[in-house]
């Protein structure tokens, strides 16, 4: 008999609802992305992302059992992103989640956000007929995290094909995610919000080893990251050259007057600006691969996991792809959909805790700080 969940995900700025079928087979998924609210601010603003919570949560759920063609009493139990994320967010699709499991008497899980996306991952590689070896090392790489985890299966997984897993964190960034890097450069910039898809765009047109951007130096922990150095350099970058601050008060206007595609930013930025962006870029991928790989190597991992809106990413992806076949490793990522915040994700990670009968009662309450795993011992090389 087919399981299907339905899940819920409303960690951040996109409000979302997937039913997936017995943790494989996606049979809707809905986002509603609250990017053109938060365009004007540079960044997600809390306030504003749980008001806009509270008006699409309902329309999106309806909308994912629609696409689903199924009647929401054919839903099997409710699986909700418990954390880490914003609370107020968090909050929104929570009490959605566990109003509905309550009044159709259907089970809640709970469900941790980075759990799912590295769900994101499997779903793809299982629908690809790819099962991912054990242990993998995985990069979790978003606007709100960059983290690196030893995969393994769970102890005493019931070989029922729900396979759980168990998570170790190795690694992290000490200050801003990649993503959150991503964005305030292009904010520096006058690229627009979010920054990644943009630099993405413009970064093969320009010559990435123009500027040269010295690794973070980090003490201790050789897989932890640190992106608020390059931040500040290229603040000091742009300070020191005037023409590049000229360019950038004309994309401005041409942001403030609504023109976004990175085409048109293309077209009004130099080979210089161009230069900057490639080389900003380079540098952030090969910091992320150089860690990932060093720590898959430490760990002796089978295969490598991307997921998060970074992810997306086609540089990092060429670059994984790269150096992944150099080693012999198999690099999974999701497609671009479910690289960024999704519901599909959620329902599947839902899924092995469903069948394990991990039900969550009605006291759930949101968990913005919500740790994965436990944490290794320290590394240091
Ligand atoms: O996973 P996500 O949707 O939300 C968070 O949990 O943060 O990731 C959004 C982040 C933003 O910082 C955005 O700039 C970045 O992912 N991003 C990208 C790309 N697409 C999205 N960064 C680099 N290249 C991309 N193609
Ligand atoms: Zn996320």
């Amino acid at each position: 008999m087919t399981t299907r969940i339905l899940g819920i995900e409303s960690s951040c700025d996109e409000t979302a609802a997937a039913v997936v079928a017995d943790g494989l087979t996606i049979l809707s998924s809905v986002v509603a992305s609250q990017v053109d609210v938060h365009r004007k601010y540079g960044g997600v603003v809390p306030e504003l992302a749980s008001r806009e919570h509270l008006r699409q949560i309902a329309p999106v759920v309806r909308e994912a059992i629609a696409q689903a063609n199924i009647a929401l009493t054919d839903v099997d139990a409710i699986g909700v992103t418990q954390g880490p994320g914003l609370v107020g967010s968090l909050l929104v699709g929570l009490t959605y989640g566990k109003v509905l499991a309550l009044a159709l008497d259907k089970p809640l899980i709970a469900v941790n956000h980075l759990e799912g996306h590295v769900h994101a991952v499997l779903l793809e590689a299982h629908s690809a007929g790819r099962t991912p070896k054990l242990p993998a090392i995985c990069l979790i790489v978003s606007g709100g995290h960059t983290l690196l985890y030893r995969v393994d299966a769970a102890a005493g997984n019931s070989g029922n094909g729900a396979v759980r897993f168990s998570y170790a964190r190795i690694g992290g960034t000490r200050d801003d995610a990649a993503g959150e890097a991503y964005d305030k450069v292009a904010k520096m910039l006058a690229l627009g919000y979010p920054g990644g898809p943009v630099i993405d765009k413009l970064a093969p047109h320009g010559n990435a080893s123009a500027v040269r951007f010295g690794p973070a130096k980090i003490r201790g922990n050789p897989y932890d990251f640190s992106f608020s150095g390059i931040k500040t350099a290229v603040l000091y970058y742009l300070r020191k050259r005037p023409e590049l601050q000229a360019e950038v008060a004309v994309r401005q206007r041409s942001l403030a007057n609504g023109e976004r595609g990175a085409e048109a930013l293309r077209a009004l930025s130099t080979s210089a600006t161009l230069d900057l962006i490639a080389s900003f870029q380079y540098a952030v991928v090969e910091d992320l691969v150089k860690r990932t790989l060093g720590a898959s190597e430490q760990f002796t991992a089978q295969s490598v996991l991307v997921s998060g809106g970074v992810a997306a990413n086609r540089e990092l992806r060429q670059r994984f792809e790269e150096e992944g076949k150099k080693r012999g490793l198999e690099v999974f990522f999701p497609s671009r959909p479910l690289s960024t915040d999704n519901a599909a994700m959620i329902a599947a990670a839902a899924f092995a805790r469903f069948t394990a009968g991990e039900h969550a009662d009605a006291g759930l309450n949101a968990a913005p700080n919500f740790p994965l795993g436990v944490a290794s011992p320290p590394i240091s090389r």
